[in-house]
């Protein structure tokens, strides 16, 4: 078996990362629910909840019925025991087991770039969601869009190898528009592109650099993981560090 290829994200580190993503994510969800009204919606769906941060966060803001769906068994676990007043399945985003016109929105968050088909995705999303209900496609990364600098740190190979490996397409922000629009959605499209301020790098890189350490094969991989963080800690300390990664985002109207 090629060791390259195996899948490094257990329920452990997915919970990790979700975290920390939720955190630096938060500012455009918030943007994008007063857009869509979202503290007024009644019935909401989240597609690939994982461990339900957002469903909760949904349900924290008013709204009375959250469903998550997601298609790993030990994250709904982790969501059900986070927030149980969600209603959480194990299922799969390319076949909503849900009745057409059941919500009055549907949401997913960082979730398309996972699905084998999105197409297929935001096809089911617009079914379940009623007529005149709202998509929202949120925070679809671009790695290939993403800087770094000063310039040694641009790992944009290692890192969209690294994603490709876990399942994903590193490069499906630029895409959404037209997976939104061949379903026949008209989306308005956006997207944010926020440059950390160095405290902000500083606690998120913790979390990059543990990440990376305890990720990393053999012993090449575990020494380049150690540099890269001697390299980014000296350019914090310098002053000379920043790092950027555009996420799109789509909300349309069934
Ligand atoms: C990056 S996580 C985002 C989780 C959550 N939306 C959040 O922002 O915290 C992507 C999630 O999509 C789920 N996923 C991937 N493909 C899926 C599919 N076909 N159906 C349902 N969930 C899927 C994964 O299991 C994972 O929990």
């Amino acid at each position: 078996m090629d060791p390259t290829s195996e899948k490094v994200l257990n329920a452990e580190l997915w919970e990790m990362h979700l975290t920390r993503q939720f955190g630096w994510t938060k500012k455009l969800r918030h943007q994008i629910y007063r857009k869509v009204n979202m503290k007024n919606q009644k019935k909401v769906l989240d597609v690939g909840c994982g461990i339900g941060l957002i469903s909760r966060e949904i349900f924290g803001m008013g709204v009375p019925e959250v469903h998550g769906i997601d298609l790993n068994p030990e994250l709904i676990k982790k969501a059900k025991e986070k927030f149980p007043e969600g209603h959480f399945k194990i299922g799969n985003a390319e076949a909503l087991p849900y009745e057409d016109d059941t919500f009055d929105c549907v949401t997913c968050h960082f979730v398309l770039m996972w699905v084998r088909n999105p197409y297929k995705a935001v096809s089911e999303m617009k079914r379940v969601v009623k007529p005149g209900g709202w998509i929202i496609c949120a925070s679809e990364p671009d790695y290939g869009a993403k800087i770094d600098y000063p310039d040694e740190f641009n790992a944009a190979d290692a890192t969209t190898r690294a994603i490709r490996n876990e399942g994903a397409d590193p490069f499906f922000g630029r895409k959404l528009k037209a997976v939104m629009s061949s379903q026949g959605l008209k989306p308005k499209m956006g997207i944010s592109a926020d440059l950390w301020d160095d405290k902000t790098m500083r606690r998120e890189f913790e979390h990059v650099w543990k990440f990376s350490e305890m990720t990393a094969k053999g012993t090449m991989m575990k020494n380049w993981a150690k540099s890269v963080r001697k390299r980014d800690e000296e350019a914090l300390e310098q002053g000379t560090r920043i790092t950027l990664l555009p996420l799109f985002w789509g909300i349309a109207k069934k």
